[in-house]
């Protein structure tokens, strides 16, 4: 917990304490305190957000295929498991005998993955649940030795990486996941509209979601950022197809984090979130330089959402 704080601090310190000329920025990681990853639910609720609803359409109406991909004795390592919803989904789809062995969900929201665990293990109480608090980036190894291992990476998280730590975390899974596979959840290019509105919506939650971040640092590191000095800005980016996010200072503004002042112009960004979208072709061909096999794809009926089979090769 101490070495997650400090972290904490050492990486909002380095993304914020920079001149005017380098942009500030802040990972989105860190958008999930208690509070963050309520207000990440309600995103998943709201009738503009359709990455949530769409891909647990896809993920039943294909229950029975998905299930068969996986496969018998199956030990399950879900990266980003959030609130443990959607393993519940793909356990429906699996006959009695063939059922995972084993699931392991990890997220940095503690309490929230622990409550979620319990509940779990209280519907499925004969499926070995291993819930762990940590980075899902910082995952070297398996839990235990699988004969079938497999990953889970869902509602489109592989979004928040750049390009080359995508590729490089997808080549990491293929070694981790050798014998085995990943199911993993990719939001699709789109017209610009959809996705703007999926970014800003109407209630203001994504907002709230987005500043939030500047009330933790408030809280966990003794800043004093006025939240009011602050406008959420979301805005497709079609050049690099991606979602980003911006907190835009509303005027000239000094605030501490840490005891360090962080000088803001009016105007000036911090950079908190980019959700980058992919083409299902160009999502398999980077799965495929990764080292993993693209053999499945499904999707909704209006190609929203795209949800991945990929067969480790190595
Ligand atoms: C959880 C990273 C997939 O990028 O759509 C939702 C987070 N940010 N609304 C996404 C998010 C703003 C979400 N991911």
């Amino acid at each position: 917990m101490l070495t997650l704080t400090n972290n904490f601090a050492a990486h909002v310190l380095d993304g914020l304490n920079r001149p005017p000329s380098l942009p500030k920025q802040l990972q989105p990681k860190y958008f999930y305190d208690a509070l963050g990853s309520t207000l990440f639910e309600k995103i998943c609720c709201l009738p503009e957000y359709y990455p949530t609803r769409t891909e647990l359409e896809i993920l039943t109406d294909n229950a029975c295929e998905i299930a068969r991909a996986i496969g018998r004795y199956a030990d399950i390592l879900e990266f980003g498991a959030g609130s443990l919803i959607k393993i519940r989904h793909i356990l429906d789809g699996f006959q009695p005998l063939s059922r995972p062995l084993s699931y392991t969900p990890i997220d940095i929201s503690g309490k929230h993955l622990l409550r979620a665990a319990r509940a779990l293990m209280a519907t499925y109480p004969e499926l070995e649940i291993f819930p762990r608090v940590e980075d899902y980036m910082a995952i070297k190894e398996l839990p235990k030795p699988s004969i079938r291992p497999i990953g889970f990476f869902l509602g489109s998280t592989i979004g928040n990486l750049e390009p080359r730590e995508a590729i490089a975390f997808l080549r990491r899974a293929a070694i981790l996941l050798k014998g085995g596979g990943l199911l993993i959840g990719v939001d699709l290019v789109k017209r610009p509209d959809l996705l703007h509105a999926a970014y800003n919506d109407q209630e203001g939650v994504t907002a709230q979601f987005n500043i939030n971040m500047l009330r933790r640092i408030n809280r966990e590191l003794e800043g004093t950022f006025d939240l009011n000095g602050f406008s959420h800005y979301a805005y497709y980016n079609p050049g690099r197809q991606r979602v980003e996010m911006h907190l835009v200072s509303n005027e000239d503004q000094v605030a501490e984090v840490c005891g360090t002042s962080i000088e803001l112009r009016e105007g000036e960004t911090i950079h908190t979130e980019n959700s980058h979208k992919f083409t299902i072709a160009g999502f398999q061909q980077l799965a495929a330089d990764s080292g993993l096999n693209p053999t499945k794809v499904w999707t909704d009926r209006a190609q929203l959402f795209s949800v991945h089979w990929l067969e480790s090769l190595v």
